[in-house]
């Protein structure tokens, strides 16, 4: 089976985190120091909260702004459930925007109408698949309207946005940046997250929210300061998050490759109704994922599954949230979306794992091909 993702581990990882047990010590500590540092000098901040998860670093970012209770929080129906999660678990109202089935991010025209008639508190904007939202010419919109830009890149890492001209990493965007360092992500921990933020303030706050909430003075007890949750990385976990680290500029390069290659192979069948992915000018994905379209009226599932007969792994996109059990009566839900039905209808994405040699690469578009075929396409 060709794998949709496969993250790359060594003994150099290993290593890691024998050394740690040999150290004793497992609870966040020295590496995770280390861990934050090495994001903060790619990301291009000054402060990097590491944590848990992403969907912890997404709770972390909202209960850091202190919002009072159901304060509106914008952000895209298409993304994974988490970043809506993180909104209601927070007691926020979630408002659900469509998105742009060509690139599967916001629609800048309907942010911008959003800022105009009724601005949110927060704009969560996810960085769908690792390609940065459409945020540059939005910044100062939100800014002047007091809308606090939170950036959900857990796909992101590696990515970057030209804003007024100057590409900026994702995470250094907004007033926080929210990482994942899940195995489908191009580095992992196994489980993991961070807050990226450049207002100490922020980043301040973070860290009291990550550790219940608990100050530790030089001498004497602890005394707890605000409540908070238990959302620690491990050492063990940072400690593979170092030499993932030393391996981000090799992963980002084998993603981009990857990405050329099925653009290459896969332009033929555009002429059939196949849509390849649409990077807008002045952003710079890092290819976490690589999401193709499959013609209009041809069944997703079935291409998916003749995928998998022959051997390639595969997914949906992502989830259109307003579709999904959980959250269709939410009033945010009644939409309507187009965009995102479409990408959720339509969106299959193709195995990027690492390594994958350039065999591989001609036989996904070669199943690709003959699945599109055999279903009249
Ligand atoms: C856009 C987005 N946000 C948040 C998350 C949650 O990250 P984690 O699985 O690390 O909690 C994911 C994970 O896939 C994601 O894709």
């Amino acid at each position: 089976m060709i794998r949709l993702a496969a993250p790359l581990l060594g003994p150099e990882e290993t290593q890691a985190v024998a050394d740690v047990l040999a150290s004793g010590w497992l609870v966040q500590g020295a590496k995770v120091a280390e861990f934050e540092q090495r994001l903060a000098d790619v990301v291009g901040v000054e402060h990097v909260v590491a944590c848990s998860s992403g969907t912890a670093a997404l709770q972390m970012a909202l209960g850091a702004l202190d919002l009072p209770p159901g304060a509106r929080v914008a952000l895209p129906d298409l993304t994974f459930p988490a970043t809506l999660n993180a909104v209601l678990l927070a007691g926020l109202t979630p408002v659900l925007l469509d998105v742009d089935p060509s690139t599967y991010n916001l629609r800048a025209d309907a942010v911008r109408a959003l800022l105009e008639d009724d601005p949110p508190e927060v704009l969560l904007a996810v960085h769908q698949f690792g390609l940065p939202a459409p945020l540059g010419g939005l910044l100062a919109h939100a800014a002047e309207v007091g809308t606090v830009v939170v950036e959900d890149a857990a796909c992101a890492l590696g990515s970057s946005l030209d804003v007024d001209g100057v590409p900026v990493a994702a995470g250094a965007i907004g007033a926080m940046g929210c990482f994942s360092f899940h195995p489908r992500k191009v580095i992992t921990t196994g489980e993991g997250g961070a807050v990226t933020t450049a207002d100490p303030a922020l980043a301040e706050r973070l860290r009291l929210l990550r550790n219940h909430g608990m100050v530790r003075p030089a001498e004497g007890p602890a005394t707890f300061v605000c409540t908070g949750w238990n959302f620690r990385l491990s050492e063990l976990h940072a400690a593979i998050g170092v030499v993932q680290m030393d391996r981000l500029e090799h992963l980002l390069q084998d993603r981009a490759r990857i990405a050329a290659g099925y653009q290459r192979r896969l332009a033929p069948l555009t002429s059939r109704g196949l849509m390849l992915p649409r990077v807008p000018e002045g952003a710079h994905p890092n290819w976490q994922s690589y999401v193709v379209r499959v013609p209009l009226g041809v069944d997703q599932d079935a291409v998916a599954n003749a995928l998998v007969a022959a051997g390639v792994q595969c997914t949906i996109s992502a989830q259109a949230l307003h579709l999904e059990p959980a959250y269709r009566d939410l009033p945010a839900a009644a939409g309507p979306f187009p965009g995102a039905e479409d990408a959720r209808a339509r969106g299959l994405s193709l195995p990027v794992a690492t390594g994958l040699t350039e065999e591989q690469l001609d036989a996904v578009a070669e199943a690709l091909a003959q699945a599109l075929a055999a279903l009249g396409s």
